[in-house]
């Protein structure tokens, strides 16, 4: 996993609760990188699941709620070091259905190594898309929290269902509406 994944990470960890948080989780974990994380980087994604299971043990707050707020977070970074590739886009369902085959892509030519998950598009119209989502990293929830706000960047909004199709996560199906005349 990519080190801007781990360092932006910890600062919404900081900017939460706290450098002591920080701190506490990295001494929790063990980290073959010592929690020095560079954004480019690239770490075992064991120690990201160390580091939010132990923020989860010490905030009771669930995995799932901490990845969807941590993906929510993510798209501010996306805004600020990716902007070019979110202007070629003029509607979030165009955004969306092309994360496989463009900006995933992209992805890969910046970083060769960046382990990311796929996106199948299943039914796609105007205002509804199915998507598959697979990874062996079942960050299902960050991705939730990346659409949640991708379609805020477009000011509206979108019911977003997820359903399982393995227990442990890694298959979830995203059924997503949009909103008509959402929030402007
Ligand atoms: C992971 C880039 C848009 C879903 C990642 C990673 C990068 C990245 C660098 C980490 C890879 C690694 O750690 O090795 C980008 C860029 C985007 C973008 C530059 C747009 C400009 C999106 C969107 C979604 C998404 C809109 C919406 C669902 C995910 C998920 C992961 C991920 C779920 C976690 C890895 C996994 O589940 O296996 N992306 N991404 N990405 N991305 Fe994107």
């Amino acid at each position: 996993m990519k080190g801007i994944v781990f360092s932006e990470f910890l600062e919404l960890v900081e900017e939460k609760f706290g450098m002591e948080m920080v701190d506490k989780i990295i001494n929790q974990s063990d980290l073959k990188s010592q929690g020095a994380y560079t954004a480019v980087g690239t770490y075992e994604f064991s120690e990201m699941l160390q580091l939010v299971q132990n923020l989860s043990n010490n905030t009771k707050i669930s995995i799932d709620d901490l990845l969807l707020v941590y993906g929510e977070h993510f798209f501010q970074v996306l805004e600020r070091d990716y902007g070019k590739m979110l202007a070629l886009y003029q509607d979030p369902i165009e955004m969306l259905s092309s994360i496989e085959n463009h900006i995933h892509v992209e992805v890969k030519k910046i970083y060769p190594d960046a382990e990311l998950p796929t996106f199948e598009v299943l039914e796609k119209t105007k205002t509804k898309l199915i998507m598959l989502y697979k990874s062996g990293r079942a960050m299902h929830q960050f991705g939730l929290g990346l659409m949640n706000k991708t379609f805020e960047f477009f000011n509206t909004s979108a019911e977003i269902v997820l359903e399982k199709i393995k227990k442990d996560g890694t298959e979830v199906k995203f059924l997503i509406t949009q909103i008509p005349n959402g929030p402007k």
